[in-house]
């Protein structure tokens, strides 16, 4: 390594010097392009409810890299790599080995028994290492991570007005509410009903992604109920605007139409914040997304552990 490399903790002030480092530093545009957004809801949202760690590397006593990791909120005995980026001018000098081993350290103080390289809802910006980051592929097996689960995306063409995925809504919404399902924005308001329905539903806690959706700029969340009870949800841009995600429909309600209606009113929103493709997130269902909005699977995630047991 570079005797000049050194590691520390970030001060939460150097937020926008990070998502600089990471606008250059994250090779994939559309990561580059929302990189200050990434950034935000990684380390100062995500630390008002998580542990988070936040590192950066110094040469010189220049930022020349920085890794963002949490403890996961489920499973105590899991810490989190969330974000690991160095300038492309000053890689392979071990600014990256620095900074896991460091990280991996500091999730360890914390209870941490293994270490993922993969997403930590709520706030995560990617499942796990996009396989076109080849350096980051190959740093992950050179620092003893094994790669134990693949994940993917896929992508909804808002780019033109034909697209599937920017079908109407209107003939499936009459169709719903003659059968007494309203379908409509959620408001603030909703956020309770709205994370008691998915806990009881689907047995997740999504009320902080359910939470940063509804009623945020970038964000936003449709719902569909009939006599006031919740029977589905879709939500986009929790963590980032391009991205949709989570959505549930109730089993009973499955086949009403109202999970494309639910998924397409959220697309076409992030169409007309000017999105031109949106991201379906850690995807599920690849039928339902395929038929409902003509979505194709495009990006391929590999996600890491490493124990740090012995
Ligand atoms: C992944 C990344 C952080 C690695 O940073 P780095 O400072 O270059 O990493 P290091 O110099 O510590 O490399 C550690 C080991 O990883 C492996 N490695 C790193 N880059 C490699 C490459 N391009 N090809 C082959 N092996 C590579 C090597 O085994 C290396 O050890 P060595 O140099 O002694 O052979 C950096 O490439 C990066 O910022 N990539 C873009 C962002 C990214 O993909 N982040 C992950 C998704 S969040």
């Amino acid at each position: 390594m570079d005797p000049e490399i050194t590691v520390g903790e970030l001060a939460s002030d150097l937020a926008p010097a990070v998502a600089r480092l990471c606008a250059a530093a994250l090779d994939l545009p559309e990561d580059a392009a929302e990189a200050g957004i990434i950034v935000a809801a990684l380390w100062p949202r995500a630390a008002a409810d998580r542990p988070v760690v936040a590192l950066g590397a110094y040469r010189a006593g220049e930022l020349v890299g920085a890794l963002l990791g949490s403890m996961s909120a489920a499973d105590p005995r899991l810490g989190h790599v969330d974000l690991v980026a160095v300038a492309p001018e000053h890689r392979r000098r071990g600014a990256g080995r620095a900074l896991l081993t460091e990280a991996e350290r500091r999730l360890a103080d914390r209870g941490a028994a293994e270490v993922l390289l993969a997403g930590n809802p709520p706030y995560y910006a990617w499942p796990g290492i996009d396989v076109r980051y080849t350096p980051a592929v190959c740093a992950a097996s050179a620092l003893g991570y094994r790669q134990d689960r693949t994940a993917w995306n896929m992508t909804a063409d808002l780019s033109y007005d034909g697209s599937p995925a920017l079908r109407s809504t209107e003939a499936a919404e009459a169709r719903l509410a003659g059968q007494g399902v309203t379908v409509r924005r959620a408001e603030p308001a909703d956020v309770p009903a709205l994370a008691a329905f998915a806990r009881s539903t689907f047995g997740g806690a999504w009320d902080a992604e359910l939470t940063e959706s509804v009623g945020r700029p970038e964000a936003g969340c449709h719902l569909a109920e009939r006599g006031g009870a919740v029977l589905g949800f879709a939500a986009y841009g929790s963590s980032r605007p391009s991205w949709f995600g989570p959505m549930g429909t109730a089993p009973a309600a499955e086949g009403s139409g109202i999970g494309g209606v639910l998924l397409r009113r959220c697309l076409r929103d992030q169409r007309a914040a000017g999105l031109t493709s949106a991201q379906i997130g850690w995807v599920g269902p690849v039928p339902f997304y395929s038929g409902s909005a003509g979505a194709r699977i495009e990006r391929v995630f590999f996600l890491y552990r490493k124990s740090l047991e012995n």
